[in-house]
């Protein structure tokens, strides 16, 4: 909660460093990476820092964030942190990193606003980033509690045991420890953070959601290659390293696994809506309920370009059928009847006909537009916001393009 003295300074002046939030993280970025290359190198992704999404998911979090502690001020803002605290977690941040971001964050303030920036006015945003940093150090020691790991001893190595090419453009990965023990068991939806060495001797950063059940021995990842559609977007750095150099022996560095976007055993009904690579963690959810012999209402939803396209395409479809109560409804923008087996339909997904079980809990993963289109389906058909879960695969840019 901001003290008595901080609320009505943030009150005040959050409409205008709300306006100028873009400037101030920006100015942040390059200041930090300034003064400290080697985030830049070796933790930050700096393919989002030259396309500006991670700017924007911090400067959205952060308005979000204080708008919450001034028009709610009792209430606790965790429930945006939580995704923030994850991510963290899984690159393996430690408590002692927020104080060098305070410094270029709360230093790029006055910068860009200039004299409005009063004492007072800096000591109640300093109010509010210490609020929103703490919150975010106390969850990720708790995750980090939870995993049985010291403050960020979240890497280990995992050797590739097997490779597969699951469509025209994705590779899977199944990863073993070393010794041959068990890999850490992880809930279905969550991820693991990979770093791989680049040519240019960065070591850069990326997230994999688990595409099998836990309880396995083994983890899988799978990987979509980002290919250049214009010639001018430059290749996928990570992505592009791991198609073409990942075999099989080869030992990567993978941290332990992370995420929120998980749900709790219960019987009430889902709806597992995926678009592209967003089929990852859909899939470990869907062998999970399988192997588990779960009776639930399962409603699978996967838009894809074509059949080709489509990452693991069989498996999908197979582990819908072994669940008791599971429906499949599968669209690709082109080639549906090269495969009838798959029953897809033609076209982008439309849900228009669907009518979804009283209770329906939704999980999300694809592009924005997908989550954003499916996502207001659903809430126009009664499905209450609390319930519709979404992962997006790079910075969640959804809390700054509201
Ligand atoms: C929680 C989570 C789970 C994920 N799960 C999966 C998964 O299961 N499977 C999967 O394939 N992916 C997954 N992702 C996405 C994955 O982490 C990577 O983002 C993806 O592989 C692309 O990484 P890259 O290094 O190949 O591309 P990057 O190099 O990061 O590039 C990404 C995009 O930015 C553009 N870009 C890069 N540099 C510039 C520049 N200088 N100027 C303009 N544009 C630029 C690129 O053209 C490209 O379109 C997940 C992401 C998250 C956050
Ligand atoms: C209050 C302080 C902080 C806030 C509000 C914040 C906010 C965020 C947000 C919103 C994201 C994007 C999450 C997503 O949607 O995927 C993120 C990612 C990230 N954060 Fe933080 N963060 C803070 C502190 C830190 C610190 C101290 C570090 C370590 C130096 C750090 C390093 C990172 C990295 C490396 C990523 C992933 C970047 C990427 O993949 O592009 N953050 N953070």
């Amino acid at each position: 909660m901001l003290s008595t003295q901080a609320l009505p300074v943030v009150r005040a002046t959050a409409p205008v460093v709300g306006a100028n939030i873009s400037a101030i993280s920006e100015l942040f970025y390059r200041r930090l990476f300034e003064a400290h290359p080697e985030l830049l190198r070796n933790l930050f992704n700096r393919g989002n820092q030259a396309n500006g999404s991670q700017r924007d998911a911090l400067a959205g979090a952060v308005a979000a964030f204080a708008s919450l502690l001034v028009e709610r001020p009792d209430e606790r803002p965790d429930a945006i942190l939580g995704r923030i605290a994850n991510k963290h977690a899984s690159l393996g941040i430690t408590s002692d990193k927020y104080t060098i971001v305070a410094r270029h964050l709360l230093g790029a303030i006055p910068d860009v606003l200039g004299d409005a920036v009063t004492p007072e006015v800096a000591a109640a945003w300093d109010e509010v980033y210490w609020l929103m940093a703490n919150a975010l150090i106390a969850l990720e020691a708790r995750l980090y509690a939870q995993a049985s790991v010291a403050d960020g001893d979240v890497w280990r190595q995992m050797e590739i045991v097997e490779r597969d090419e699951v469509s025209e453009d994705a590779a899977s990965f199944v990863l073993r420890r070393p010794d041959g023990t068990s890999a850490p068991s992880f809930r279905p939806g969550q991820y693991v953070s990979v770093q791989v060495e680049l040519p240019d001797g960065a070591r850069q950063i990326r997230q994999y959601s688990l595409s099998a059940a836990p309880s396995q021995k083994d983890w899988r990842i799978t990987v979509k290659r980002e290919r250049s559609l214009d010639g001018v977007q430059p290749e996928g750095e990570v992505s592009t390293w791991l198609h073409t150099h990942a075999q099989v022996g080869d030992v990567l560095d993978v941290s332990l696994p992370f995420g929120d976007l998980v749900f709790p055993d219960a019987d009430t009904p889902l709806l597992l809506a995926s678009a592209g690579i967003g089929v990852t963690p859909m899939l470990s959810m869907l062998d999970h309920l399988a192997n588990a012999g779960s009776q639930r209402r399962v409603i699978v939803v996967h838009a894809d370009r074509s059949p080709a396209t489509h990452a693991h395409r069989y498996e999908h479809v197979e582990l819908v059928n072994r669940l008791a109560n599971g429906s499949m409804h599968l669209w690709y923008e082109s080639g549906a009847d090269a495969h009838p087996a798959l029953e897809a339909a033609e076209g982008r997904a439309d849900l228009s006909d669907f009518a979804l079980p009283q209770g329906t809990t939704a999980y999300l993963c694809g592009p924005l537009p997908f989550m954003q289109s499916v996502r207001g389906h659903l809430i126009g058909n009664g499905v209450p916001a609390a319930s519709v879960h979404y992962e997006v695969f790079g910075p969640d840019l959804w809390l700054s393009r509201q």
